[in-house]
């Protein structure tokens, strides 16, 4: 027996969780003032570089003494770079509940070769965050994008800790408050919640981290595409725009529209309000059905942003057979592109619900989780006889 399809669609089925959604008034001719063709040091090209770090930091928050510099490979690039720079100078913790996180503690542990301290936590999860000791450096990411689950607050953190707190905050940045005194090297990538495009990094600097940088070396060889200082000294020319290596100026330009863009829906607050919004859509629906819930076990932890949900119903024998079918049907009509789980996490649904969503659209596709569900429901049904 067909489920009859739900009279509304998302205006707009892109809840990938990145490269995530663009703005809501993205079109190509939006970037035409690309300098494209000119040399990125020219002085048109060093303007746009420097307006997307001054703005970076207008919309964030960012204290005036923090550096904040583009750099090569997206976030992973921002994080590896700091990792590579600052670790070994003292004892390292290592906190990961997802895939992304435990990539980190690959690289410190398998090619750093460091004798970190690690403490996971399984999908769902977050590791006991006052029992990390902060006068260690701390490697940590803010927001799981593919477990759904978020660090609630900095209150673990020391303000007058020995160490340093190296954070990747590529699904957090520009949709959770993040505390910039507690937050020595902060990562993030253009093509997460502001829905711009990928290949360059953001990586932001405290005083302290600087400080690090000054007066430590590591005894590994650093790649070019790594280096930040020069005879002992921060090479600054990377935190006002003089780029390492060549950046693609078109992908500048869209990050400067989407800033644009945010400083227009209120800024930092305003692009918070929506992902919480989009997040509360998503709640509702969860609050309505018992065969569906958060992989994110505490709601002090649940993502705004990357919002994974599993199903849990005694019918379905094969849950990762199940979640991907739903995920296809919802392709298929067209009303959710990339939402199945990520390939490590367990089987379900991920949602974006950053700022670059309508709640519209989120609420629009409620409705059709449900018909897919209840459809391959009864496929299961049909197939047992
Ligand atoms: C938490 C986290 N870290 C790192 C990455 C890697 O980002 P990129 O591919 O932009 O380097 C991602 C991408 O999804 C992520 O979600």
């Amino acid at each position: 027996m067909a489920i009859d399809t739900p009279a509304t669609r998302p205006a707009n089925p892109r809840f990938s969780s990145g490269p995530c959604a663009k703005i809501p008034t993205f079109s190509l001719d939006k970037l035409s003032d690309a300098p494209l063709g000119r040399s990125h040091r020219a002085a048109v090209g060093k303007a746009k570089l420097k307006a997307a770090i001054e703005r970076t930091r207008d919309i964030l928050g960012i204290p005036d003494d923090y550096r904040i510099g583009i750099v090569p490979a997206s976030d992973t690039g921002a994080v590896e770079m700091a990792m590579w720079n600052l670790l070994g100078a003292r004892p390292v913790e290592m906190l990961a509940w997802e895939s992304f996180g435990a990539g980190w503690v690959t690289d410190v542990v398998k090619q750093l070769k460091l004798d970190a301290t690690i403490k996971t936590a399984e999908y769902g999860e977050i590791v006991d965050l006052a029992g990390v000791d902060t006068d260690n450096d701390v490697v940590f990411t803010w927001n799981g994008t593919t477990s759904g689950v978020r660090v609630p607050n900095g209150d673990w953190i020391k303000p007058d800790r020995e160490g340093l707190t190296i954070c990747d905050a590529t699904s957090a940045a520009f949709a959770q408050d993040l505390p910039w005194d507690k937050l020595d090297v902060t990562t993030f990538s253009w093509q997460k919640v502001l829905g711009g495009e990928a290949a360059h990094g953001m990586l932001i600097l405290s005083p302290r981290a600087v400080e690090r940088l000054e007066s430590y070396t590591p005894a590994w060889p650093l790649p070019k595409i790594f280096r930040l200082t020069k005879g002992g000294k921060l090479i600054e020319g990377v935190f006002v725009g003089e780029t390492i290596n060549t950046p693609s100026m078109l992908a500048v330009e869209d990050y400067l529209v989407a800033l644009d863009w945010a400083a227009s829906v209120g800024g930092l607050k305003g692009l918070m309000g929506r992902a919480n919004a989009n997040t509360k859509a998503v709640a509702d629906f969860v609050e309505l059905h018992d065969w569906v819930d958060f992989l994110a076990h505490d709601p002090a932890t649940l993502s705004n942003t990357s919002v994974c949900l599993t199903f849990n119903d005694a019918r379905i024998t094969d849950g990762a057979t199940f979640a991907k079918a739903v995920a296809k049907r919802l392709e298929a009509e067209n009303v959710a592109l990339d939402v199945g789980a990520y390939r490590d996490a367990p089987a379900g649904l991920r949602i974006w619900c950053g700022g670059t969503v309508e709640t519209s659209d989120v609420a629009a596709l409620m409705p059709w989780i449900e018909w897919a569900f209840q459809t391959e429901i009864a496929a299961l049904r049909e197939m047992a006889g």
